[in-house]
This record gives C-alpha cells, sequence and structure tokens, in this order.
C-alpha cells in the first residue's frame, strides 16, 4: 500500500499504482441540473473548515465522509480540498490520453489523493513498473508519454462503475474515448499538500478568488519534451542535464 506522507519522488514512478477501491459505503446523490462542469472548486483550505457553496450543497456530507476515510486512509488531517464534477456531455478533451493527476514536480510534496466516481464508462488505467533512466527530469520530460510508451504493451484494465477509488498520482488512467453524445457523470474529490493556482479552476462564491495568471498546462506541461516518441521509441533529441 502506498505511504502518502512520503514526498514524491520520480523514482515512485518505478511500480504504478491500481486505483484503489474505498472500502466504506459513500452515498453518493446525483445531480440534479442537466448538465453542472466544475473542475477544481476550493471548498477547504488546508487549515481551515469546509465551506461547500448552496449549489452543491447536496455533495457536503459525501465530501466530509471521504476527508474522513481520507484521515483514516493516509493519516493526513490538513489537506486541500478540491471538487470536479463533471455531468452532462463529455465535453473535456485531454482526459482520454493517459495520464497522472497531481505529478507536478515543482516542489516537494507529499502525493495529492484523488477520490473518483463514474456512472458509466468507467476510468481505464494500466498497471506495470516504469525503467526511470538517471536522465529522466520530470521538470523537463513528459511524465505521461513516457510512461504511455513504456506500457504500450500492457493490457488496458477498468474500474468499475459507481463505485469511489482512490487515484495516486501513480496510478497512469484516463477516460475511456468517447462519443461526444455520451451524458456521464464523473466526479473527483481532491486532497491536496498544496493549493491548486491555476486560472482553469472554477472560483467557490464563497472564498476569495485570487487572481491566477497561472494556466500550468500551458506553461509548462505543454513545454515539457518527450523522452520517448510514441512512434519511434527512444528520442535522438533528449535533453542532457
Ligand atoms: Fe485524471
Amino acid at each position: 500500500m502506498r505511504n502518502f506522507q512520503k514526498i514524491k519522488e520520480v523514482q515512485d514512478y518505478s511500480h504504478l499504482d491500481a486505483p484503489e477501491q474505498v472500502e466504506e459505503k459513500i452515498l453518493t446523490p446525483v445531480p440534479k441540473n442537466e448538465s453542472i462542469m466544475i473542475l477544481r472548486m476550493l471548498v477547504r483550505p488546508k487549515y481551515g473548515k469546509f465551506i461547500i457553496p448552496e449549489s452543491i450543497n447536496y455533495l457536503g456530507p459525501l465530501i466530509k465522509s471521504l476527508a474522513n476515510y481520507d484521515l483514516k486512509r493516509t493519516g493526513i488531517k490538513d489537506s486541500w480540498c478540491y471538487v470536479t464534477i463533471r455531468h452532462g456531455q463529455i465535453k473535456s478533451i485531454t482526459d482520454d490520453q493517459f495520464h497522472f493527476d497531481g505529478a507536478s514536480f515543482r516542489t516537494d510534496i507529499i502525493p495529492e489523493r484523488n477520490y473518483i466516481w463514474v456512472n458509466r464508462f468507467p476510468t481505464e488505467y494500466k498497471v506495470g513498473k516504469l525503467k526511470i533512466p538517471d536522465d529522466f527530469n520530470p521538470i523537463r520530460h513528459n511524465l505521461f508519454t513516457f510512461a504511455e510508451f513504456q506500457l504500450k504493451n500492457n493490457p488496458i484494465l477498468r474500474c468499475e462503475p459507481l463505485k469511489w477509488y482512490l487515484l495516486s498520482p501513480f496510478c497512469l488512467h484516463r477516460r475511456p474515448i468517447l462519443d461526444k453524445n455520451i451524458i456521464r457523470t464523473f466526479y473527483r474529490i481532491c486532497f491536496s499538500d498544496i493549493e491548486g493556482r491555476d486560472v482553469n479552476n472554477t472560483p467557490n462564491p464563497l472564498l476569495p478568488t485570487p487572481f491566477y495568471g497561472r494556466n500550468p498546462v500551458l506553461t509548462f506541461r505543454d513545454n515539457l519534451k518527450h523522452y520517448y516518441s510514441l512512434d519511434k521509441g527512444l528520442k535522438d533529441d533528449r535533453i542532457k542535464i
């Protein structure tokens, strides 16, 4: 079982995690609105109380149950808590590529915990071991394509719908590739060690909204170099560090 109190290191990716099923029953109401899209809305600052806006009040007990579960599972009491809800037609475009959640190495932190639930077409994932060369640098190289290339022959596994899972940052996963007309409900409750300063986050109307000029996808992720090329194998233009 993964130790969430240990500072994340790139060598932790040498052994990937499967999603870990939550061993408690978590009452999970579905949204009443026809569609709702909330991306990483802050509902609890690290040392604060839960502040949940009226529009998602019905998720209060669920969020608190998962916070209690997370404390029992990891022993970590104080974390930032963010809510993502995607309910309605599929809109996001990059979720169907294999990736890790919370894999940033900008700063030394303990691993974030992402609890996810879907009503249908559940999350896909791969497990396996990665060989991490000494010159692989997660600040400069794309960890997602690096992992996908090494595991390209490993089978795609699937979670079960209507169940809660804990995803560590060492879980390579994606949303299944789906038609845009598909209606689906996805929840993600995230507990993290640092504030998610992302311009794309949905603001919580009950909390002050600092201006985040930061768009991590544009400024960081899209600038990463591929250590492996997905079609050619090892790239010649690896960065020398
Ligand atoms: Fe994800």
